[in-house]
């Protein structure tokens, strides 16, 4: 059977920089640990002037087009996953095309364009649709652009403020793929939730502790519907488990919960017994409160001890260094995860290939996807291409007065004029709006 799965990945990140410890803790007259500690996050990406889900979008789509020497006829289908969308009806996968058709030789003209929605989780749907795509074999032989692509404001003072971010991520699906080879073990957890909702407004209504809670429980209810596919689950089963990042805090949440989920009845809880006792059984206890509060004691001292530290710094630790400088991406945010693994493995020269990742999901309102990967031969050609490094390190440090400049700009409720922070070069930018109210896009060279 023909392997499908992700070929080639490009990160693009919002060209300015909030600095959450320096420039924003102050001013909200926080510790600066709250973020680098609690939250787990040293900076938010944000949009200069000229940027937004269009041009992020378009400009990883194009660096990934230039790196694996496609031309439009190879795409046969173009979806965009975003909670971002400034349009009801016209998808944001158009616009891509339309930019990405100003630099290349002919037209997308027969690849099927779409949006998907369902808050941070569309763009993992968005490689199963490719995927399904792929095998029910309608590709001809093309490959799938998923562009999962957002700008992930909060109100001004609202708690989510600090969790904020924006970036696009660019994936290519394909028959053979050089990265990793999605597979048919996937599991899902998904209930009518109000967490986290934008009812046509830009800014989300947001309840950010009922979302943590959530968030654990689908992704609990997802992992045992993936074990009812793919057997049970073992810690040293996989080399890395991105989950969806909104910040690293609440992976290190998820990945405690998943730990316990999975050495229950195995030779670790017996080893961990002798130092902090077994898991507690809810048989054994006379109501569910008293249950729950012994759970909770029970991870306290297991995520103490050296067993757990060490598997949380091999296997989850590594999917979090981008996110720490980047944020939130809602959408592309598992996606980074993903990527900030391989690319420390392969800075770490580990031999990757034909190891297995678990990927953790989670998209509010609420569902939660668990699915393998397997990861390919070419794997590290693929990710050294990346320099996301650069491209964090090279954007502009806000003030904070410049910070709620650049919130309002991007408000779709303000009209503020702003200079470009940086000057663009070899990009698409917004040019502003046409006679329906359509915004434009021109490459600068
Ligand atoms: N040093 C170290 N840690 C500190 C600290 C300090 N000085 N001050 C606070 N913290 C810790 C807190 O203990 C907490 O960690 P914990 O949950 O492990 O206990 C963490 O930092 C966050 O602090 P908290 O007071 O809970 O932050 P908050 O009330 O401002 O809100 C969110 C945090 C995540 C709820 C908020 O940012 C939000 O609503 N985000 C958007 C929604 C979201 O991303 N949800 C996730 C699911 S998709």
């Amino acid at each position: 059977m023909t392997a499908v799965g992700i070929d080639a990945i490009e990160i693009w990140t919002g060209k300015l920089k909030l600095d959450l410890a320096e420039t924003f803790a102050p001013e909200k007259g926080e510790d600066p640990e709250k973020y680098t500690k609690g939250l787990g996050l040293h900076a938010s990406s944000f949009p200069d002037a000229h940027e937004d889900i269009v041009t992020m979008g378009a400009n990883a789509a194009k660096r990934l087009m230039d790196r694996k020497g496609l031309t439009p006829d190879d795409i046969g289908r173009i979806d965009v996953a975003t909670e971002s969308a400034f349009d009801n009806s016209k998808p944001v996968s158009t616009y891509i095309a339309g930019c990405l058709e100003q630099v290349y030789d002919g037209d997308f003209h027969h690849a099927n364009k779409g949006e998907r929605k369902f808050a941070c989780i569309a763009g993992t749907q968005s490689l199963d649709d490719a995927y399904n795509w792929i095998k029910a074999g309608r590709n001809r032989g093309r490959s799938a652009l998923v562009v999962a692509t957002d700008t992930a404001l909060y109100a001004r003072g609202d708690p989510g403020e600090a969790t904020q971010g924006a970036g696009a991520v660019a994936m290519l699906i394909s028959e053979d793929p050089s990265l990793v080879e999605l597979s048919t073990d996937q599991g899902y957890g998904s209930a009518d939730e109000t967490d986290f909702l934008k009812p046509n407004q830009q800014f989300p209504s947001v309840d950010g502790k009922r979302s943590m809670q959530v968030y654990l429980a689908r992704m609990r209810e997802a992992l045992e519907d993936y074990e009812s596919v793919a057997g049970a689950s073992h810690p040293d089963d996989f080399a890395y488990i991105p989950f969806h990042t909104p910040f690293p805090g609440m992976v290190r949440k998820a990945g405690l919960l998943g730990y316990r989920h999975m050495i229950r009845n195995t030779t670790v809880e017996e080893e961990l017994a002798e130092e902090i006792g077994l898991q507690p059984r809810e048989e054994d206890y006379e109501d569910r409160e008293a249950y729950e509060e012994a759970i909770r004691d029970h991870m306290d001292d297991l995520k103490s001890t050296a067993e757990y530290r060490e598997w949380y710094g091999e296997v989850i630790e590594p999917t979090l260094s981008i996110a720490r400088q980047v944020g939130n991406w809602y959408t592309g945010s598992v996606h980074i995860a993903r990527a900030s693994a391989l690319k420390s493995a392969a800075e770490a020269g580990l031999d990757l290939a034909d190891k297995r990742l678990l990927v953790g999901s989670y998209g509010s309102g609420a569902q939660a996807e668990i699915h393998a990967e397997t990861v390919q031969d070419g794997w590290k050609d693929e990710i050294e291409q990346l320099n996301v490094d650069d491209q964090i390190d090279s954007r502009y440090d806000l003030s904070f007065e410049e910070y709620e400049n650049v919130h309002d700009r991007h408000n779709h409720d303000k009209t503020i004029e702003m200079e470009d922070f940086t000057v663009p070069e070899e990009e698409f930018v917004f040019t502003g709006r046409g006679r329906m109210n359509e915004r434009l896009y021109d490459y600068v060279a």
